[in-house]
């Protein structure tokens, strides 16, 4: 075995390139199926002496996806079988290597390059299923000038031309999930959303998407983008979804940050459904919530559970099992399917895990590889090389058959529908949470490019929509709204939520207004202004307080426009007043509005200490008044009668 620097990389000295144990359904460890990393294939005598096409098979028997390759054995050994015994690639026999990718960049290049570095040439690499394994994998098949198809990979990343030449993937990128995820959303004229997410790309995927809806006319509002990679992170963004009362949110989540987010929503008791959660990425499996458990995050499976329960999540595609035939094999998707069911359970002595949502591409990733080497080899002898790379490479992009994960066909266009080169057309499986724990997702539709097949109804808490017919009925139908309604005093703004009416205002009819000439609003969020209290008014309409009178001015009635002067022979000695105070007896004012007691005066005589005042054309004359008649001296200026 020898040890290898590639790229100033230190190489581990690598044994085999799979492990000797794998794992079963409840990760016991097993005896792997191959513990010679080869697949065994019956030899079909018409073959005759042929030449090898060596293929490396790279991905996880371990790390983050889990034994991948395990529930995916039986599929290459079906399909290397079928194309062995196929008329394809005449004097050529596929052989398979398996290698481990665990899921990273360092542990797939060191598989890669050791696969290559040891026995036989190898030709092909059908690998790797995580994107950053897959960007390794892309380096090394470029290095060997070799054919490269990956039976996984979602990174949108992966669909740049440029960087990734040769890349055919055969798993749909995380745009197609999204587009599928947006597509229900819109079926529900959803428009106000939010995104959590965890990877740049995947927030500018999101803002791609929306710009896209926006200048197509559908007005999405974006409430939220919000990055979750701590629980900090989490409390922070489920609070501001509280706010701006954000009910539809699509999460770009792996488990763990998921398990974050949606302990903090079960906390704050934002369920469904109040709250729709939309899953566009990250590989939640079966039993999410007690793999997501983990020791910071305090809530126990069940709560998690309940808090993601009607969650809907985008998925790779399914393995299909309709009576359609498939395109390279010929044989009826259903067959496969069950043939399959059987094998992958009967590993570890029945307690095998089977996955029905990724393992198809393995199966279409081996066919695909030799019906490109079979049309390449109609025309040119060589299997690598930069030319022979090239040439591959373009034939892969030319495929266009129905695969058991779907129709297979490649856009080869940066331009076209903004999906990058190597980007396949496919089905995208959606499932929701309706299951019991460890049984979680049900099956609930199946997207393609012309629109959605429904299998399921949708539930969400007590609403239910009846969409197992194909389509969904939602004539009638209740569903989630993408806002609530807001309390008297508030009012509903599209992108921040309920909003309290400001002091000066109250609510009416779902618009904030003016109070009213007369009345005030002296606290935000009032369904109602008060009247001004007696003693104070105001004359203008949006008051925060009313006025209260000034000294010498009373007003007896609440709601009054304007304060009254105090009449004649009462004063107002203060402000505020409902009433003015009467003059002392015997007392008066001249005028209106006194403000003071000094302003009582007698404005006439006294006589024997009480004030007499004659009005016109009376004179006071001994503590009586008396008219001015004629023949008697009036004062000066009084008219005589
Ligand atoms: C392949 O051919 C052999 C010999 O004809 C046969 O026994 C076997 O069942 C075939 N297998 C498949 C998968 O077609
Ligand atoms: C988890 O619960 C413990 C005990 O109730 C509490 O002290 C801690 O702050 C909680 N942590 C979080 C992240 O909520
Ligand atoms: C496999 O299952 C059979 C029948 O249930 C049992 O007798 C046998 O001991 C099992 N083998 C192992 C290794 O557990
Ligand atoms: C592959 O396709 C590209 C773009 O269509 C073309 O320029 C190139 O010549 C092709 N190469 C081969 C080897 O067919
Ligand atoms: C759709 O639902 C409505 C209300 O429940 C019902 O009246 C109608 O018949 C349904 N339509 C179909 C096509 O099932
Ligand atoms: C206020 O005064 C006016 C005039 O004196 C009177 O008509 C009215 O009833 C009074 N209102 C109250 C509430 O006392």
């Amino acid at each position: 075995m020898r040890c290898l620097w590639l790229w100033l990389l230190p190489l581990p000295c690598a044994g085999l390139l799979c492990p000797s144990t794998c794992a079963a359904q409840d990760g016991t460890p097993w005896p792997c199926r191959f513990p010679s990393c080869q697949l065994p294939v019956t030899h079909n005598p018409a073959r005759g002496t042929p030449q090898d096409i060596n293929v490396v098979v790279l991905s996880p028997y371990s790390g983050e996806l889990g034994d991948l390759m395990t529930t995916a054995e039986p599929l290459l050994e079906m399909a290397l079988q079928e194309i062995e015994n196929s008329t394809l690639l005449p004097g050529y026999r596929l052989n398979v290597l398996l290698a481990d990718s665990k899921c990273t960049r360092e542990d797939a290049t060191a598989a890669a390059v050791e696969a290559f570095y040891s026995g036989d040439p190898k030709h092909a690499i059908l690998g790797d299923a995580c994107s950053d394994g897959c960007e390794a994998v892309s380096d090394v098949s470029r290095f060997f000038k070799v054919l490269q198809v990956s039976p996984g990979c979602g990174s949108t990343s992966l669909s740049e031309r440029s960087r990734y030449p040769y890349l055919a993937r055969l798993a749909p990128s995380d745009r197609f999930k999204l587009q599928a995820i947006f597509e229900v959303m819109k079926m529900f004229s959803f428009k106000r959303v939010s995104l959590m997410y965890q990877s740049n790309e995947n927030l500018a995927l999101f803002q791609d998407l929306v710009q896209r809806d926006v200048e197509a006319g559908y007005a999405w509002i974006t409430l939220l983008t919000e990055r979750i990679v701590s629980i900090s992170d989490a409390e922070r963004a489920t609070a501001a979804i509280q706010t701006r009362d954000s009910r539809i949110t699509v999460l770009s989540l792996n488990e763990e940050a998921g398990a974050m987010l949606l302990c903090q929503a079960y906390l704050k008791g934002m369920v469904s459904p109040d709250f729709v959660w939309l899953l566009s990425s990250g590989n939640w499996g079966q039993n999410f919530p007690e793999r997501a458990n983990h020791p910071h995050i305090n809530c126990t499976a069940p709560q998690l559970l309940a808090a993601a329960r009607g969650l809907i999540a985008a998925e790779l595609g399914p393995m299909l099992q309709s009576s359609s035939v498939h395109g390279l094999s010929g044989r009826p998707l259903a067959d496969i399917h069950s043939q399959y069911a059987a094998q992958c359970q009967s590993f570890g002595n029945g307690t095998g895990r089977c996955n029905f949502i990724w393992t198809p591409y393995f199966y279409d990733g081996l066919w695909q590889l030799a019906n490109v080497f079979h049309s390449h080899l109609s025309a040119s002898s060589q299997l690598t090389g930069d030319a022979a790379q090239e040439a591959l490479y373009n034939i892969s992009l030319q495929q266009d058959y129905l695969g058991l994960s779907g129709q297979v066909r490649y856009f080869d266009s940066e331009a076209m529908h903004k999906v990058g080169a190597g980007d396949r057309d496919g089905t995208i499986l959606l499932r929701q949470v309706v299951g019991p724990l460890g049984d979680e997702f049900q099956e609930l539709a199946y997207w393609t490019g012309q629109g959605i097949t429904w299998k399921a109804d949708i539930v969400w808490g007590d609403q239910r929509v009846a969409c197992s017919g194909g389509s969904c009925n939602l004539t009638g139908a209740v569903v989630p709204l993408d806002r609530g309604t807001c309390a008297a005093g508030r009012i509903f703004v599209d992108a921040l939520g309920c909003q309290a009416c400001p002091t000066g205002r109250f609510e009416e009819a779902g618009q904030c207004v003016n109070c009213p000439a007369g009345s005030f609003a002296a606290s935000p969020g009032l369904a109602s202004c008060e009247p001004c209290p007696a003693g104070s008014a105001v004359n203008f309409a949006g008051a925060e307080v009313c006025e209260v009178c000034t000294e010498g001015h009373y007003q007896n009635e609440t709601g009054a426009l304007s304060c009254l002067r105090c009449p004649v022979s009462f004063y107002g000695p203060s402000r505020s007043l409902p009433s003015c105070l009467p003059c002392p007896e015997g007392k008066t004012t001249a005028y209106e509005g006194a403000i003071d007691v000094q302003m009582c005066t007698c404005n006439g005589d006294i006589f024997e200490g009480v004030c007499i005042s004659c009005s016109d054309d009376f004179r006071f004359v001994e503590g009586q008044c008396i008219a001015c008649v004629e023949g008697l001296r009036c004062r000066t200026g009084e008219t005589p009668r």
